[in-house]
């Protein structure tokens, strides 16, 4: 980076000056700096800005509607950057880059005026940048230094949504901590995950960044993840970045899946599923949360005193930092919930909104609120006492700088092998007739626009990771996996390419192998934030290459690489095999291969259900039942009789033209191992909301592959205050078998976890009969059934 040589190396400089005496609390030292604050320092505190530190590299690279947004960022004029040529607009960034630097932030960090600082990941930038905080504004308080780590640093993982499928919150867990380990050698010390929005519309193009669609498991593996970034809740270690839980709330219900809508979320069905991953994560630790850019029934959520305040703090009892998400205090104006940036600021700052991520709308406002008596001292007190307890908690304060001679773990083995592990395990197997896994000895037809896709194989929000070190499948091949007898021929050179003209090519290709193995999917930008699709079907031509090379008459293998579930039932039709993994990241490629040659057996499951058609969206296993339930065989479209009768069909609750059910429903996955559940137990028939329920249930792999299956626990509240879900996911346990073993498995159900915001607006368990099934997906059948008193 043409910084580095510019700045030359940074003398690191201790800052024990301003360290308290060891006796005291943080709650001591909070309050001594506190007391020595002007109310302009405070507000400073209260203020994150961002500085892309580019390089010239990036900048030269950057596509033009990246170069305008980085000029809007510094305040070019949209006019100013109309009339500028591409050159143009290269030449003032860099200029920026040098001179900019000054100006824009280390001067607002001298006198005060910020308290973040959000992507800068040059560790001697950091340095210099902490280094003017501490040396040259007044008070020497540093900063926290900010990024969205989301799945990896620089060793990615694969996307949110892909690791969930795992069910393996200890694979989230790992996968976390290498992201810390890797993003906090370069002076990143807070990163904008997890996101654990409910996401139950795959249109929503942010569902790849999320744990699925149910509350449940997204608390489960929300919570992994915050434990992986924190250090299993060590703050200070130099190893650890705080987590964020986002977004606070209910983002995910975007209406129509359309990025940035609005949601109407009523109150209970707030409380049961959108808020409870928070609540798990905020009571295990969670340093800090963001909030959301939707208002829901008209209020946005940077404002929300109710959830803000009355939950969040008094309910929860949450000391930790709250940040808007990017501008969303500012955005309360074209919201329509805020005449002007003053009147956002007095919302937010009243709502305890703790940091104004980038609309400087606090900066500019905040000091004259106070003044006019609109926002109280006490409100600005509390809320950077919040701020100034994470860095002295982070160590901040002691120990501000990197050390910019220690070697960073990027790539390290262990990362690498950690994130090919996870990249297996999220390999959910959704069809195999018989194909799968191939002899090791099986020639294969490499094709498709996502065999060698480096980039896009990472998935959405990689702003670090590198494709030069991501192995593609092709990369595999001639790698790690040399073995493997192989010809390539891409047929589409990308998945929204509509060029067949290299479709002949693939069929002779495929002709001369013994399997055809068709990789295709989505480019990494078609999913992640601001990328929402009305058509989730494969994208560009890539079914009708699914449909060429089946026509050859060799057995097909597809492999998906999505960043959410797609529409793939016609393509199914064609494909003998499917393996379908969510971005997988950087070491995809042999996970992928090692998968399909049986090295590796699939055992991951969908967090989110697979519909047929995009029209049954929203369509999620947790629904609540209608008073008119559909049978499981309905009427289709071609058995419908000319002038039928208007009740002839019968009067319940399906589409004619895609009936009842999803494709693939919540938690299905199969294995190359064939699994058994038999003698189902429990350990009482009526319980009381104090017991612990014992369900026992024997396991047995009925196959010659040894394999792990997810086994998961259901239950069903049947008549409550207000309607319950036909099912709710209460346990899921990954469990390894060896052929013709059996296991007993047991879930412990404490009766306290079935508790729910009921109709009286009160969190209990209902008593009244209760149903339950163990299986290997949420339509599991062997059932038994409860009471509680
Ligand atoms: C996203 C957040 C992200 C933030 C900072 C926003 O646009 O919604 O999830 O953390 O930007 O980059």
């Amino acid at each position: 980076m043409k910084l580095k040589r510019l700045l030359g190396t940074l003398c690191i400089v201790g800052i024990s000056s301003i360290t308290m005496g060891q006796q005291k609390t943080v709650d001591q030292k909070v309050n001594d700096l506190l007391s020595r604050m002007t109310l302009k320092e405070k507000i400073g505190q209260m203020n994150q800005n961002s500085y892309f530190g580019l390089s010239d590299a990036d900048i030269d690279k950057m596509p033009d509607l990246g170069l305008d947004e980085n000029l809007r960022n510094i305040k070019v004029s949209e006019a100013q950057i109309a009339k500028m040529s591409r050159k143009d607009k290269i030449q003032y960034l860099k200029k920026q880059v040098l001179s900019g630097l000054d100006q824009s932030i280390l001067q607002p960090i001298r006198k005060g005026e910020v308290g973040s600082l959000l992507n800068v990941v040059d560790p001697e930038m950091v340095n210099l940048i902490q280094k003017t905080a501490i040396k040259e504004s007044r008070l020497g308080i540093p900063l926290l230094i900010a990024r969205d780590v989301i799945h990896g640093y620089k060793t990615i993982f694969p996307i949110p949504l892909g690791q969930a499928a795992s069910f393996n919150p200890e694979v989230v867990e790992v996968g976390a901590q290498v992201a810390a380990r890797e993003a906090r050698s370069v002076g990143i010390h807070w990163t904008f995950a997890p996101m654990m929005d409910i996401s139950r519309d795959a249109r929503w193009g942010r569902v790849a960044e999320s744990l699925g669609e149910d509350p449940y498991l997204a608390a489960e593996l929300g919570l992994a993840m915050v434990k992986g970034f924190q250090d299993g809740g060590n703050l200070k270690s130099n190893q650890s970045v705080a987590a964020c839980v986002k977004h606070f709330v209910g983002y995910g219900a975007a209406e129509g899946g359309r990025d940035y809508n609005s949601t109407n979320i009523p109150p209970a069905l707030m409380r049961n599923v959108y808020l409870a991953p928070f609540e798990k994560s905020i009571k295990g630790g969670a340093a800090t949360l963001m909030t959301s850019f939707n208002d829901n029934d008209g209020i946005p959520a940077s404002a929300n005193k109710f959830l803000l305040k009355d939950v969040l703090r008094d309910e929860w009892g949450f000391k930790g930092v709250v940040v808007s998400d990017w501008a969303s205090i500012a955005e309360m104006i074209p919201h329509g919930f805020a005449k002007d940036g003053e009147q956002a600021a007095e919302l937010s700052a009243n709502a305890l909104l703790d940091i104004d991520m980038v609309s400087h709308t606090y900066h500019n406002h905040l000091e004259k609120l106070v003044d006019e008596g609109k926002v109280s001292m006490e409100t600005i007190d509390a809320m950077v006492r919040n701020i100034l307890r994470l860095k002295y908690d982070m160590g901040l304060f002691d120990n501000p700088y990197i050390d910019t001679k220690q070697k960073t773990p990027f790539y390290a083995p262990q990362h690498l092998e950690a994130a090919q592990k996870a990249a297996v395990e999220s390999a959910i197997l959704l069809k195999n007739e018989g194909v799968l896994p191939l002899n090791i000895n099986t020639k294969i037809a490499v094709v498709g626009p996502l065999a060698d896709a480096p980039h896009d194989q990472m998935g959405t929000w990689v702003f670090d990771g590198e494709k030069e070190h991501t192995v593609t499948p092709l990369k595999a091949l001639q790698t790690t996996h040399k073995n493997i007898d192989y010809v390539y021929e891409a047929g589409l050179k990308y998945s929204r390419d509509t060029n067949t003209s290299q479709f002949d090519a693939v069929k002779q290709a495929v002709e001369k192998a013994d399997v055809a193995v068709v990789f295709v999917g989505e480019e990494a930008i078609l999913s992640g934030e601001a990328h929402s699709l009305s058509d989730i079907n494969l994208i560009g031509k890539q079914s009708d290459l699914i449909r060429e090379v089946k026509s050859v008459g060799k057995p097909v293998v597809v492999v998906i690489m999505a960043g959410r579930p797609l529409t793939i039932e016609r393509d199914l039709a064609y494909s003998d095999a499917v393996l379908y993994n969510f971005h997988p990241g950087t070491m995809g490629g042999p996970a992928i291969l090692d998968l399909l040659f049986g090295k590796e057996n699939p055992s991951g499951k969908l967090p989110m259900t697979f519909v047929r058609e995009v029209g049954q969206i929203p369509m999620y296993y947790n629904h609540n039942n209608t008073g008119r339930p559909a049978p499981e065989k309905v009427m289709t479209l071609a058995d419908i009789e000319l002038e039928a009768g208007q009740t002839s069909l019968g009067n319940t609750s399906f589409y004619l033209d895609s009936g009842r059910d999803p494709l693939f429903p919540f938690g299905f996955g199969l294995s190359y191992s064939t699994f058994e559940y038999s003698n189902l137990n429990l350990s009482a028939q009526t319980l009381t909301t104090n017991d612990i329920l014992k369900v026992t249930v024997d396991l047995k792999n009925t196959s010659n592959y040894a394999g792990t299956e997810v086994a998961q626990l259901y239950v069903r509240d049947l008549f409550g205050s207000i309607v319950r879900p036909v099912r709710e996911l209460k346990g899921f346990q990954r469990v390894t078998l060896q052929p013709g073993e059996t296991k007993s498995v047991v879930f412990e159900l404490p009766i306290s976890e079935l508790a729910f915001y009921g109709q009286d607006g009160t969190k209990k368990v209902e008593s009244g009969e209760f149903k339950l099934w163990v299986g290997t997906n949420s339509n599991a059948d062997l059932e038994s059934s409860f009471q509680v008193k």
